[in-house]
């Protein structure tokens, strides 16, 4: 059979594959089926690809191979080591490598392209640029993000003055020289070429800069969306349409995932952009302010409190994460189900630190999905649940978002969990969360505190309810 003939075979069914590991991906059930489909058409297009050279007799193997060993063996080592709380470090690197990817294939053409090697119309030129604009964006952006999610570089650290007329400034001679170029055709020069390439990954690394606290999912959704869309065009460069398939995918889901992150936020995408929103640093709240006070309350209580509940719901965060708290916290609710009580989960929409880390972990834990509430449906079973859990969340239950205009979380919807008849919040101490502003839930008087690691308490919780 002709060879090329069965590599396009091979793309055919990494294409299929993609879009049918997409659609499992989008209900935890199904999601690590999801992954291993997608994750076999990638396997089936790379084989794909190492056809061609066979066929068109390149004899780049050596490198291939190389290259392809490099690649797997650290992304495997990477996959390995990467603990739950460090995804999005890992999301941020790998949407980077796939601009820098774009950047490469959109540089080496237009190389041959102003040398004459390779024949490409002036008009053709278009996409060249346009994957080296996106991608560079995506490369040095996600470096960026992964740098501040390391908290390697602080927030506000690289912050010039009117920095976002700056970037406007950038931006608009990055259009303007896109536009120049396309009509120069190859008259222009490669020297121009990498000129734009140097603005472009300075203008990522810009972009990046003012966007910082809880705003850092968004933007690393929407460099996932660039490093797509970069893929697409480097795929127009080659007419693959596998790379413009897979391209696209991660393209829109990027998008769309950015804009629903944004509506939970309350937000417009241009004011996260340039709004400057909750950097980490911040305020803990002390343990009285005014004639408010902090109380606490002891395991005993607590397990007292929770056993002769009629429903309760847990509101995990980011400490939950932190603590590996989910298979302790499923023990409680076996234990509080055999009594009777009726317990739920209840998710919001940027608890953690990646959109859907809470369900990842609970589902880890085997907690059934029906029991997980998005938003909407929490906010009504808190309303009449008996006691509600926050174990290790903080920004996502503050009520400066609803009370205190002056609150850079104000307007973002949140779990109103003091409407609970009761509440207890699990954390270590009174610091702060991700935005790093101070929350008055701590003080609210149906509100009380249990100290220390989120699992050490559950623990103890668990023996505690054991021995009721
Ligand atoms: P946070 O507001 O970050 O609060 C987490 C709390 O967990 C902290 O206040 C911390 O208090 C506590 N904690 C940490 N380790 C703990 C442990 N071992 N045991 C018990 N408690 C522990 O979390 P959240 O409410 O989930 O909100 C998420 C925030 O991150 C939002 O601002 C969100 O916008 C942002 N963010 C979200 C994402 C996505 S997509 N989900 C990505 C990046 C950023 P102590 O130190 O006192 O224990």
């Amino acid at each position: 059979m002709d060879l090329l003939f069965l590599s396009q075979i091979g793309f055919l069914v990494g294409s299929v594959a993609f879009i049918w590991g997409l659609k499992l991906l989008s209900s935890p059930d199904t999601a690590r089926r999801g992954n291993v489909i997608a994750a076999t058409g990638m396997a089936a297009a790379i084989l794909s690809i190492l056809i061609e050279p066979m066929e068109r007799g390149a004899g780049n193997y050596p490198w291939i191979i190389s290259g392809l060993a490099l690649g797997a063996g650290l992304g495997l080592l990477m996959a390995y080591r990467v603990k739950m709380t460090g995804m999005p470090q890992m999301v941020s690197i790998l949407n980077g490598l796939g601009g820098a990817s774009a950047v490469v294939i959109a540089i080496v053409e237009l190389n041959h392209y102003y040398h004459g090697t390779r024949p490409m119309t002036d008009s053709q030129i278009i996409i060249p640029l346009l994957a080296l604009l996106i991608g560079s964006i995506a490369f040095t952006g996600s470096i960026l993000a992964w740098w501040k999610l390391e908290e390697w570089i602080k927030d506000n650290a690289l912050t010039l003055p009117k920095h976002n007329i700056f970037n406007i400034a950038l931006l608009a001679m990055l259009l303007g020289l896109v536009v120049w170029l396309y009509l120069q055709g190859s008259s222009a020069g490669m020297a121009w070429a990498l000129v734009f390439m140097g603005l472009a990954l300075l203008y990522g690394f810009s972009f990046v800069i003012p966007i910082g606290g809880a705003d850092m999912p968004v933007v690393i959704s929407l460099l996932n969306s660039f490093s797509g869309l970069s893929a697409a065009a480097a795929g127009l460069i080659y007419a693959s349409n596998f790379m413009l398939v897979g391209g696209i995918l991660v393209g829109a889901s990027g998008t769309i995932l950015t804009l629903l992150m944004c509506k939970a936020m309350n937000r417009s995408l241009l004011n996260v952009l340039v709004g400057g929103f909750g950097g980490s640093s911040g305020g803990a709240a002390k343990g009285q302010k005014g004639d408010l006070v902090v109380r606490e309350v002891s395991l005993n209580d607590a397990a007292i409190q929770l056993l002769y509940s009629q429903s309760v719901v847990f509101v995990p965060g980011y400490g939950l994460a932190v603590a590996q708290a989910q298979k302790v916290v499923k023990e409680v609710d076996d234990i509080l189900e055999k009594n009777g009580v009726d317990v739920k989960y209840a998710i919001h929409p940027v608890a953690g630190r990646m959109p859907g880390h809470m369900n990842v972990l609970l589902a880890e834990a085997d907690v059934p999905y029906p029991k997980l509430l998005d938003l909407e449906e929490a906010n009504a079973f808190i309303a009449n649940a008996d006691v509600a859990v926050i174990v290790g969340a903080n920004d996502v239950v503050n009520p400066a978002a609803e009370n205190d205009p002056s609150s850079p979380i104000y307007g973002m919807p949140v779990l109103q969990v003091w409407n609970a008849k009761h509440v207890i919040v699990l954390k270590r101490s009174m610091r702060s969360g991700y935005a790093g502003i101070e929350n008055m839930l701590f003080f609210h008087p149906r509100n009380r505190m249990l100290f220390g690691d989120a699992k050490d308490t559950l623990s103890k919780l668990v023996a505690e309810l054991k021995s009721l």
